[in-house]
């Protein structure tokens, strides 16, 4: 059973999808063992112990510096012992040390084609106003390792999802979601845990 801990930072609809494909056998060898969150009021913790899922919150706020942050977030997760982290609308840098710790073992879900809309300063509703903005016909979603570069990781499985006349950021998102969010993130996962991605030469491989 690949233990799975899953980071969140929102209302946490990806989580929740990944709940129901564990719950609904559709992603399977998997225990899901854990929720971080880095905010103590998100629906997220609620939909984690509603699924019985231990759930805890890491907030830099209560640390006096980022270091000390770093330092507490990596013993919390090292608590969980997982052997998959998964960030699932996670908004905090994951710092170097557990990059490197983790290293392999931590995916992440994006809201659009990587390389496009991503890095620095792009994240939840901000990605979807950029690509509205710029005009493009054409979204999506990318799941991918994380590594210490942001969203620079190998691409393990993306979705495009189509643009519509009349578009706002907030409805655009919905759909980036509901068509590809919320069904790459569980069979990413469920990939892993059944040995079916493996990394060469920096790029991920689905095999079998
Ligand atoms: C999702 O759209 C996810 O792709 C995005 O935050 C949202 C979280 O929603 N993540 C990023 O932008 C990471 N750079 P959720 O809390 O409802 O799952």
């Amino acid at each position: 059973m690949l233990r799975v801990l899953v980071l969140v930072s929102g209302g946490g609809t990806n989580l929740q999808a990944i709940i129901d494909a564990v719950a609904a056998g559709k992603v399977t060898n998997t225990s899901l063992v854990g929720v971080i969150s880095n905010n103590k009021t998100v629906k997220s913790l609620e939909r984690a112990r509603n699924a019985g899922i231990p759930a805890v919150s890491v907030s830099p706020k209560d640390f006096p510096d980022r270091d000390a942050f770093n330092k507490a977030f990596l013993e919390k997760v090292d608590e969980f012992a997982p052997d998959l982290i998964v960030l699932a609308g996670f908004l905090v840098a994951i710092p170097a040390a557990m990059v490197q710790k983790y290293s392999g073992r931590i995916i992440n879900i994006h809201p659009s084609l990587i390389p496009s809309f991503c890095g620095v300063g792009y994240y939840g509703l901000k990605v979807h106003e950029k690509a509205l903005e710029r005009g493009v016909k054409v979204t999506g979603a990318t799941v991918h390792f994380v590594t210490e570069g942001m969203d620079e990781g190998p691409i393990i499985a993306q979705k495009a999802v189509c643009i519509e006349e009349g578009d706002t950021p907030e409805i655009l998102q919905r759909r980036v979601m509901e068509q590809a969010e919320w069904l790459l993130l569980p069979q990413a996962i469920d990939d892993i845990a059944n040995g079916r991605v493996t990394v060469v030469d920096g790029k991920a491989v689905r095999t079998r």
